[in-house]
């Protein structure tokens, strides 16, 4: 099962996949009357021989593949603090819960900790490729991407830089000492993994409140001198996040034509096609315009903005409008390391704006997850490659099993499970019953480029 479009889930029954040596899609076998028939009409036409190969297939009619979920925003370093927001908004949240954790994750024993279980987590939830932030301290930073890379979970991994207006324990000294410890990073990154194949250096202004007009005009030089490096920031997420960037980057101070937060993004040069927005939350029709020409994306993370208040983004508006936009979980905002908690969130957050009086805001079981895999690889840069079922792209999926199997292998037997399959659910049912009750439970296998990295035994 997999997005063939935005509103369109392709089901592909008795159907096998071939992957080769490298992880990739080398054919797809369709529709036949059963998986055996499939898989051995598949092998002649590749000349493979059964003994060459290994298979995994699903064990009944409640089991299927799915493209591993694409987290577009998340915060490494926040890990331990999921749930733990109390009644805060963003700009109080920073301060009281955010800042202290990422300052003390400069302690190399407790990041290898954190993030060895932040990977580990997010992979057991389908987590196949994630934009992380990890925080100031270049080290651990580099750390995190090395530990991505030998779970085999595809990742951006962003040294955060943020020179003004943040604790003095946590900020960077200077413009220029945070433009060389990116350099640091992005360096170390690129020669652990040279073709960019599972781990790729972020430029990660952590948002404008945090970074001087200098420091955002150095990273908007170097993304301009450096093409083949994606960007992410932070974008209207709060209302008074948005008053602070108005007060702090007036049309004098940027040079831009008027003083909305994506002009100054824009007048530093950073708003490009290989940029990822967290949040818009409360974008204006000239933003998602602007966002839209420039061809930046936009990472959804509805749970985070449910959390700490932080507004309804209108996902429905931001797509008609041309933007190009993904889920996030946006960790430790949102509270959950789950894309399928999120793509949840996304079809409540949705119904909730339309309540506001825009019915066709509400997002369908099917577009969710688009955005959660599709509409994800876009937002990352990784179109074509991962996301979905297809020849040419990777093998990024999940094995995801609904009830359990039952003695006789499960057909129309499945009690027990976290999801109760009754047997006579249409495949949409089953797939609807899996993104409004379904957790890691569900996920057995997860794949990346071909390679098992988590089996839930
Ligand atoms: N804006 C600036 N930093 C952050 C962060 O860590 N999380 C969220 N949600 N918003 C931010
Ligand atoms: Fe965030």
């Amino acid at each position: 099962v997999h997005s063939k479009t935005l509103a369109e889930l392709e089901y592909l029954h008795n159907t096998a996949i071939a992957v080769n040596a490298t992880g990739k899609i080398v054919a797809i076998e369709p529709d036949h009357t059963s998986l055996d028939s499939a898989l051995f009409s598949l092998l002649p036409k590749l000349n493979w021989t059964a003994d060459s190969v290994s298979a995994t297939s699903t064990a009944s009619p409640s089991h299927f593949f799915f493209p591993g979920f694409i987290d577009t925003h998340l915060h490494a370093s926040q890990y331990p603090n999921v749930g733990i927001f109390g009644n805060s908004t963003l700009l109080d949240w920073l301060n009281t819960y955010t800042f202290p954790l990422e300052a003390s994750l400069s302690d190399p024993a407790k990041a290898r900790k954190v993030y060895t279980r932040v990977i580990r987590k997010t992979l057991a939830h389908g987590t196949t490729c994630a934009a992380y932030y990890a925080t100031v301290d270049v080290p651990s930073t580099n750390l995190l991407a090395d530990l991505c890379l030998s779970a085999g979970q595809r990742a951006l991994v962003g040294r955060v830089c943020m020179d003004q207006l943040s604790p003095s324990y946590y900020r960077d000294e200077s413009p220029e000492a945070a433009l060389s410890a990116t350099m640091e990073s992005i360096k170390y990154i690129e020669g652990i993994d040279p073709a960019f194949d599972i781990v790729r250096p972020v430029l990660t202004p952590r948002f404008a409140p945090s970074c001087s007009a200098p420091l955002l005009q150095g990273l908007g030089k170097l993304a301009a001198e450096r093409p083949d490096l994606p960007i992410q920031t932070h974008i209207s997420e709060n209302k008074n996040e948005i008053a602070l960037v108005k007060e702090l980057f007036p049309p004098s101070a940027t040079g831009a034509g008027d003083d909305s937060y994506s002009s100054v993004y824009d007048a530093f040069g950073l708003l490009t096609d290989r940029t990822i927005l967290a949040h818009g939350v409360h974008l204006s029709e000239f933003e998602a315009e602007l966002i839209a020409k420039r061809g930046a994306k936009v990472s959804h993370c509805p749970c985070s903005n449910s959390a700490i208040t932080s507004g309804a983004a209108r996902v429905r508006w931001l797509m008609e409008k041309g933007v190009t936009c993904g889920l996030g979980t946006d960790m430790s905002g949102g509270y959950s390391p789950s894309v399928l908690e999120a793509a949840r969130h996304a079809a409540l957050v949705s119904r909730h704006v339309a309540m506001g009086g825009d019915d066709a805001a509400k997002l369908t079981v099917e577009e969710v997850l688009y955005l959660a895999t599709k509409g994800g690889a876009e937002v990352v840069g990784m179109e074509g490659k991962v996301g979905g079922f297809e020849v040419g792209m990777e093998w990024d999926a999940q094995l995801v099993t609904l009830g359990t199997v039952g003695e006789d292998g499960g057909v129309g037997d499945e009690e027990d499970g976290n999801v109760d399959v009754f047997g006579w659910e249409s495949w949409e049912d089953r797939i609807a019953k899996w993104v409004y009750n379904g957790d890691d439970r569900n996920t057995r296998m997860v794949w990346v480029k071909g390679r098992l990295v988590h089996e839930r035994k």
